[in-house]
């Protein structure tokens, strides 16, 4: 058996397509403030393609470089600069920001209806409960990938492995809100095999090149890989064995092409909600 690939490219695209669309009714076009500390050459091109996305869907990107040696106090003034500026409906800082400095105070001074990457406690707590706040780009989606396949989340069993703040722990949440049935894994989990080996949807956030090998995954089972490392040879490859599994696996997420596109198309829905919103 050979899995079928979940084109993330694809689906990503007709995101931005249908974001561009609706930006253009507006009476202005939406504007995101995107944040960077720091010379991190993984966030450099990260920022680049956000700002490459927005430039192609018609958001306005305003891009705010800081020096590694920033203060938080620095930071804090451009944020709220940001927050008091009426013509800015979103506000992203890259992660991670410089050691010395404490992002959760940082995230916690964007103002939550600004905060488009979701990451605010408020937007926490609104997933954790009620929903309704902005959801973090990279696990909603991956909800939309499922639903693009037309996967029935409903009574699914759905094993996420990793616990960070921005995918595996708020995944959890809109698995729930899917009624899947889910289980938390994380390094310290043991006889991981165990539960992978049960899962219906297989999700791999832990930053390990290709750990995720063949006899850790079910026959059929969706398989989701947000990793995105460097191999023995230096090339590009996500959490899972993908050559392996994909032998074994009914659905298979691509490294690069899969969840990445994603996460971007996904910061492009939230910007257009934020813009709809404070436009309404
Ligand atoms: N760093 C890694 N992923 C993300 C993300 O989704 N948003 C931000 N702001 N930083 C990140």
């Amino acid at each position: 058996m050979s899995a079928q690939i979940i084109d993330g490219k694809a689906i990503a695209k007709a995101i931005r397509e249908k974001t561009k669309a609706a930006a253009a009714r507006l009476r202005r076009a939406p504007a995101l403030a995107v944040v960077m500390v720091g010379e991190n050459p993984a966030s450099a091109v990260y920022v680049r393609n956000k700002v490459r996305a927005c430039n192609e869907v018609g958001i306005t990107s305003i891009e705010h470089r800081l020096p590694q040696d920033c203060t938080d106090e620095r930071l804090l003034e451009v944020i709220k600069a940001l927050n008091e500026d009426a013509t800015v409906d979103g506000i992203l800082v890259q992660l991670p920001l410089p050691e010395h400095m404490h992002a959760g105070l940082i995230l916690e001074t964007i103002d939550p209806n600004k905060d488009v990457d979701g990451f605010h406690i408020y937007n926490t707590g609104k997933l954790v409960t009620t929903g309704g706040g902005f959801k973090p780009c990279t696990p909603a989606g991956i909800i939309e990938l499922l639903k693009a396949i037309d996967y029935p989340i409903e009574g699914k069993h759905a094993v996420i492995l990793g616990r960070s703040n921005i995918v595996g722990k708020p995944l959890a949440m809109l698995m729930l809100q899917e009624n899947a049935t889910v289980t938390m894994t994380h390094s310290h989990t043991p006889n991981l095999k165990h539960y992978t080996l049960d899962a219906d949807i297989l999700v791999a956030a832990i930053g390990r090149a290709k750990y995720v090998k063949a006899d850790m995954v079910k026959p059929g089972a969706v398989v989701i890989d947000v990793g995105t490392n460097r191999d023995e040879n230096g090339k590009l490859c996500g959490d899972v064995d993908t050559q392996a599994v994909q032998e074994v696996a009914g659905w298979i997420t691509p490294v690069p092409g899969g969840v990445g596109p994603m996460t971007i198309a996904m910061l492009m829905h939230n910007t257009l909600i934020s813009a709809q919103k404070r436009q309404n």
